[in-house]
Order: C-alpha cells, then sequence, then structure tokens
C-alpha cells in the first residue's frame, strides 16, 4: 500500500502554491497526467491582478471582479481574493520573483479587459505564467514527490463515511497503481479542450470535474464557460493566445478595412468585459467578416509580448504589417466542483482549488488576470487549513467500505474532435433551448452516466479521457439548458437578457441536475 499525507491531483499554479506552504513533515506527492510544467497555468500570458498601484485600491478590484461576474458571485470569497492579493504578491516581489519592472526598479502595472485601473502584474513580458511556475517549482522541499504521466482515474470513497482516502490511475507504463492518502486535493485546471477552438493545453480535458462527478461531489455554476476574444486565428482554426494584455497595451479590433468593431458597444470599448467582446467578434466572424487585432500603434511590440511575436510567427501571422487575424475560444471554466472557502468540497477529505474548483469568486465570467490570483490564494488558504488539521481518518484503521465495481468493456465513443467541434457548434458562445437540447440527447446518447459505474481501469488513457470529455460536456451543457437566462459568458438568444431572478440562483449538479 501507498500512502502520503497530501495527494494533489494536477501542477499548475494553485497546486505549486499548495504544495510550497504545506508544513514540511506533510508528506506530499503531486500527480500530473502529463509532464510537471504542461499546464495552462504555465502557459498564461497576462499576469495576475492585484491592487498595488497608486490610485487603486482593494474596494476598485473587488467592484471590477463583481461586474465582470455579472455579480453571481460569493461576495465573501470575491472579498478575500481581492484583500489578500497585495500581501501575498508583496511576498512575491521581497522573495525575489522576477516580475517585469521599468528602469528605475518599479513594479509594471498592465491593464486588461473591464479593469478599472492598471493592475496586473506581469512577469518575462507576457510569460506570467512560466516565471511564477518556475518560481514555486525551486521552492518545493524534500516532503514533495511528483509523479509525472500519470492518469487518474478514479477516487478512493469509503460510502459509510463518505470520505476520499486515495486513488487509482494509470502510471507511465500503462500499469494500474493505488495510492492512499490523509487528504485528496483536486487541481487539475480546466476543460478548454472539450472546445474546437481554445487557448488552452491539450491536457486541459476536465478530468477533475469528471472523477470528482463520478464520486458523487456536487459541481456548480457549469454553465459558465468564458471565451477569450483574441486566439490567433489562421485557416479556420484557433493557434494560441494572444494575450489582453495587447489591447491593455492600445491595439483595437477592427475589420479588413479598418472600421473598429468595438465603437459604441460597451463603454469601455475594446476592453470591455470578455463575453461582450467573444460575442461581438463571434457575430461578424459567422457573418463572414474576419476579425483583426491592429497592433499598428504598439511600439516595441516584440519586446513587449516576445511568446506572442513567436507564436505569429510559428503560423505566418506576419505582425510587421499591424493587424493579427483573432477569433474566440474557450478559455476558462468558472464552474466547477463545489467548495467553501477553505476548499472543501461535499465529500470528507477531498478538497479542490484553482479551476477546477468553484468557490464562488468568478461568477458568469472571471475577470482577466483574477485566474492565477485564485490559484496562490485559495492554494495558501487550504495549506493553512491543512496544516492545521492533525485528526488521523478512520479509514486507515478500518476497512473501507468501497463499492465493487464492474470491468468496463471498450465502449464505442466519438472521436474527440467531433466532442469539440459539437460542443463549439451547440453550447459555445451563443446558445439556444434548441441547440442545447440536440447538444445533450447526443452527449447521453454514449451512456456517460452508466459508464462511470464501471472500473475503466481495463480501457487505454485515450479512451478514459475521451470519458471524461464527455463527462465535462454534458455537464455544461446540461447546466446551460437550466439557465434560462443570458448573464456573462451563458449567452442564449432565447432569453437574450439577464433576469433579476436568476441572479441568486446558481446550479448545482451532483449526477442529477437541479436549480436551487
Ligand atoms: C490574457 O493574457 O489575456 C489571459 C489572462 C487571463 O485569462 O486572465
Amino acid at each position: 500500500m501507498k500512502k502520503t499525507d497530501v495527494i494533489i491531483i494536477g501542477s499548475g499554479i494553485a497546486a505549486l502554491q499548495l504544495a510550497t506552504q504545506l508544513r514540511s513533515d506533510l508528506n506530499v506527492i503531486i500527480f500530473t497526467k502529463s509532464s510537471f510544467t504542461d499546464s495552462n497555468s504555465y502557459k498564461a500570458q497576462g499576469g495576475i491582478a492585484c491592487a498595488l498601484g497608486k490610485t487603486d485600491n482593494v474596494e476598485k478590484h473587488f467592484t471590477d471582479t463583481l461586474e465582470a461576474g455579472r455579480y453571481l458571485q460569493d461576495q465573501e470569497a470575491v472579498r478575500i481574493l481581492t484583500k489578500e492579493a497585495p500581501n501575498m504578491l508583496q511576498t512575491f516581489i521581497q522573495n525575489q520573483c522576477p516580475f517585469d519592472k521599468d528602469r528605475e526598479g518599479n513594479l509594471l502595472l498592465g491593464k486588461e479587459g473591464a479593469h478599472s485601473e492598471n493592475r496586473i502584474i506581469h512577469g518575462g513580458g507576457d510569460q506570467t505564467g512560466r516565471v511564477v511556475t518556475d518560481f514555486l517549482k525551486d521552492q518545493l522541499g524534500q516532503n514533495i514527490t511528483v509523479i509525472e504521466h500519470f492518469l487518474v482515474y478514479q477516487l478512493l470513497i469509503d460510502k459509510t463515511t463518505n470520505t476520499c482516502f486515495g486513488l487509482k490511475g494509470k502510471n507511465a507504463d500503462n500499469a494500474v497503481e493505488s495510492y492512499y492518502a490523509e487528504h485528496v486535493v483536486l487541481a487539475a485546471g480546466g476543460a478548454g479542450q472539450v472546445y474546437a477552438c481554445t487557448s488552452n493545453a491539450k491536457i486541459a480535458t476536465g478530468d477533475g470535474i469528471a472523477l470528482a462527478y463520478q464520486v458523487g461531489a456536487e459541481l456548480v455554476d457549469m454553465e459558465f464557460v468564458q471565451f477569450h476574444p483574441t486566439l490567433l486565428y489562421v485557416c479556420g482554426e484557433g493557434k494560441g493566445l494572444i494575450s489582453e494584455a495587447v489591447r491593455g497595451e492600445g491595439a483595437v479590433l477592427s475589420l479588413e478595412e479598418g472600421t473598429r468593431i468595438m465603437d459604441g458597444v460597451h463603454p469601455m470599448g475594446d476592453l470591455a468585459p470578455r463575453h461582450v467582446v467573444s460575442q461581438t467578434i463571434y457575430r461578424y466572424i459567422t457573418n463572414g467578416q474576419p476579425v483583426y487585432l491592429d497592433i499598428s500603434m504598439i511600439k516595441n511590440f516584440e519586446a513587449k509580448f516576445p511568446s506572442i511575436t513567436k507564436l505569429c510567427h510559428q503560423h505566418q501571422a506576419p505582425i510587421k504589417d499591424g493587424k493579427i487575424p483573432v477569433a474566440p475560444g474557450s478559455h476558462f471554466l468558472m464552474g466547477g466542483v463545489k467548495v467553501n472557502l477553505h476548499g472543501q468540497t461535499n465529500i470528507n477529505r477531498l478538497y479542490a482549488i484553482g479551476e477546477v474548483a468553484a468557490s464562488g469568486v468568478h461568477g458568469a465570467n472571471r475577470l482577466a488576470s483574477n485566474s492565477l490570483l485564485e490559484g496562490l490564494v485559495f492554494g495558501n488558504k487550504l495549506a493553512t487549513f491543512l496544516n492545521g488539521d492533525d485528526s488521523k481518518a478512520l479509514h486507515f484503521r478500518e476497512k473501507p467500505n468501497v463499492s465493487r465495481l464492474h470491468s468496463a468493456q471498450s465502449p464505442m465513443l466519438p472521436d474527440r474532435r467531433e466532442i469539440q467541434e459539437s460542443m463549439m457548434e451547440l453550447t459555445g458562445i451563443v446558445r439556444s433551448k434548441e441547440m442545447l437540447e440536440k447538444q445533450l440527447a447526443w452527449l447521453e446518447s454514449f451512456q456517460i452516466e452508466s459508464l462511470l459505474s464501471f472500473d475503466l481501469s481495463s480501457l487505454t488513457k485515450d479512451t478514459i479521457t475521451t470519458i471524461f470529455m464527455l463527462t465535462t460536456a454534458k455537464l455544461i451543457t446540461a447546466s446551460a439548458l437550466i439557465r434560462k437566462e443570458s448573464r456573462g459568458a451563458h449567452f442564449r438568444t432565447d432569453y437574450p437578457i439577464e433576469i433579476e431572478s436568476w441572479k441568486n440562483r446558481r446550479i448545482v449538479q451532483r449526477r442529477k441536475a437541479k436549480a436551487r
């Protein structure tokens, strides 16, 4: 029996922050299904939102976050996020995290969509994720073991006590292994790969969501998928993110002949909240009018945005002409595993942090650069909670009551591309009852509920991943069908406006959807 104190599933910023903040006498194993730095956190461009500017304050950051999220948030969670940010980031700065500074050594604060102030701390120009991940990685202590290329396919739950006590997964050689722990933390990131056009890393297939759902954890806000307005768009495909920081430096969205598309759409123009910009670009593109990001006014573009420059060169998008072809793509899942302010789920000793979690900070649409911040703040909060928990779980003394599962036979599943394209078309930026019902019926035809009741160990990692994608796609679609209004990232043509009575309703799913 392989036993440890804390298991962390995922290796992004929330996972690393937790691991570095846990007591050094706690043994920790980080499982990652790919290589250690293959995460959305590592790819993050923009930065970390934090009220450190001279004219800024926590209250403004709080208000901007609520406004972008269309007031669906848990305000206490937003309060914690925005209030803890300045001290947290000051500590990083004191510890020499190499954020970008001007010649005088002052922190450079960028601007992004829906922020009323310049408050985006960044590193390496547009490589903030890499800078912060590397910084945290260097601080991992001897008590932390990292196991790469390990796909977790099942959480172990003691049914009698509703307690998580470990996991089963397939290692780098495809052999099945079980690990037991006092505490199991989901930090498995998002699900952008459920869509055809996405900024997300290939690994972001909703595994954490599906693992939680499989064992009866509550999921909330799953209808809210953020589409980032500007992915590099070449030959009908999204090729990677063009950070909002580019618009923060003055770039504007325009049509081929130069007409600016955000004029008159929103008071914040090109830096309007992401859902507003994405929906506007989407309307033009589906009408056959390509949209461009005009960057001609940005001086030293290559130096300011080195990784975006490289991306454009890789795909023969000539930035010297000053115009980058763009389209919206799935970027961030606001919903996820329902947690309280410590990161606890409804299953004892199972926790969630980072994008896979829904602590209530993002509401209907996440404010730009609040995601790395969320990982840091809530990774830290969970560490504080676990550091103070000295109770030992009963399940190591008593034989756990675990359901015995029958082995799954190789199921007939769709190609991943089919899932991605149908989600883009029917549960994407624009939705309706007909579209969602069609998609839900198609997703349900693969008997996902029944598949999740089997022991998946005989299936390949690829097949298990497809089952996880289908599960996540189904949860998104089912929630989107229930919410009969448009709010933030969730836009329905049959209910095109926000409806006050939906403001305080969050859709919780636990193998059976219900609104409350
Ligand atoms: C960006 O750089 O535009 C993305 C940052 C974020 O998603 O917060």
